[in-house]
């Protein structure tokens, strides 16, 4: 029976699962906070796939890989698969419920510490490590994908465009999925792609945890394929460019996990996050006051609106700049925005 409190729009059940409310909405998917009957107590995630694309054969395929993956990864800090089921010829997906939510909320206020960046590193490197070594190569490293719980631990979430190396330790085929701002050299070229193709991504998130920004300018043009270019062609920022006040140690460690030669990088996830650690341990960095946007160029956040169609928007979190209004950024699916400066 349907709760009164409840928004009327709300579907009706997954198998045994019944959705409470809309946690995130996707291009490909709902994301809801469900409860699961059969247990006293517990609430749990649905992921469900959107109608209009469960009947293309190519997003299913996806989906059931997520599912499938998730069954295999078996870790502490990869967000743990519950169930997967088909109600009504659409896919869904049950997770344990993240009460902590993303890294991306976390950042949205500008940057982290240098330690809670090492804490989430140690454990999503981890997590990635473990990945790459049943040959699987995420993709899709990004804030959104990092799930917390209600004690601070930081899990890896989001398979939904893994896939596996082949035989010979190499992806082959299509590179250029995933999200630009996060995206290696490698697979913004669409080339072969190995595990350092996630220690990149995974780089491009240290530095905004330790800036508040990308270590790109998009000011003159934040389209994809200028995001792009920049992984492929452009030096990044060094750190100390954006926070001088940050140690040297730390600046070359992340400056090694985002060479634009996969063979320069880390030669595993695990030996970034060690690498990051030793220069925390090492650090002489004074303490730097917290919750600063590292982007000098936004203004406190500002309300999109309607009326001010010409308006440059630029995304908080990420940095993709846009004309007029959008719901979420179309880059990093962050809802939060600062009207330009430039
Ligand atoms: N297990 C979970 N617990 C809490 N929130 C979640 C969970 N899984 C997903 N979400 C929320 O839903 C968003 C989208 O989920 P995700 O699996 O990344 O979908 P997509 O594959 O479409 O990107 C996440 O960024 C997060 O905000
Ligand atoms: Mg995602």
């Amino acid at each position: 029976m349907q709760n009164a409190t409840l928004p009327p729009n709300l579907p009706r059940n997954f198998g045994r699962y019944v959705p409470k409310k809309i946690l995130a909405q996707t291009n490909s998917a709902t994301v809801y906070l469900a409860d699961d009957p059969k247990r006293v107590h517990r609430e749990v995630v649905l992921k469900v796939m959107s109608l209009a694309i469960s009947q293309d054969d190519v997003w299913s395929d996806r989906f059931s890989k997520e599912a499938g993956f998730l069954g295999e990864l078996e870790h502490p800090a990869i967000v743990p698969l519950y169930d997967f089921g088909i109600e009504n010829e659409q896919p869904f997906l049950v997770m344990r419920y993240m009460r902590g939510g993303t890294l991306a909320d976390r950042l949205s206020n500008g940057r982290i510490s240098p330690s809670s960046t090492c804490a989430m590193l140690d454990q999503i490197s981890d997590a990635l490590e473990f990945a790459h070594h049943k040959g699987i190569i995420h993709r899709d490293i990004k804030p959104l994908n990092i799930l917390y719980d209600e004690q601070g631990n930081a899990y890896l979430s989001d398979f939904g465009i893994a896939t596996f190396l082949d035989k010979q330790g190499k992806i082959t085929g299509p590179g250029t999925i995933g999200t630009a701002v996060f995206m290696s050299p490698e697979q913004a070229l669409g080339q072969t792609l190995t595990e350092a193709s996630d220690i990149y991504s995974l780089g491009i998130v240290v530095f905004f945890c330790m800036t508040g920004r990308a270590p790109f300018d998009y000011a003159k043009d934040a389209s994809p394929i200028a995001i792009m270019n920049q992984h492929v062609h452009v030096p990044p920022m060094r750190l100390r460019q954006v926070e001088p006040g940050l140690s040297a140690g730390f600046e070359s460690v992340v400056a090694q996990a985002l060479e634009k030669s996969p063979a320069q990088r880390f030669a595993s996830a695990r030996g970034f996050a060690a690498a990051l650690r030793a220069a925390l341990v090492n650090s002489k960095t004074a303490p730097s006051s917290p919750h600063q946007p590292g982007n000098p160029a936004l203004l406190p956040t500002d309300q999109l609106s309607e009326d001010d169609p010409q308006a440059i928007w630029v995304c908080k979190f990420c940095g993709y700049s846009f004309q007029g209004s959008q719901q979420a950024c179309p880059i990093c699916g962050s809802k939060e925005f600062s009207k330009s400066s430039w």
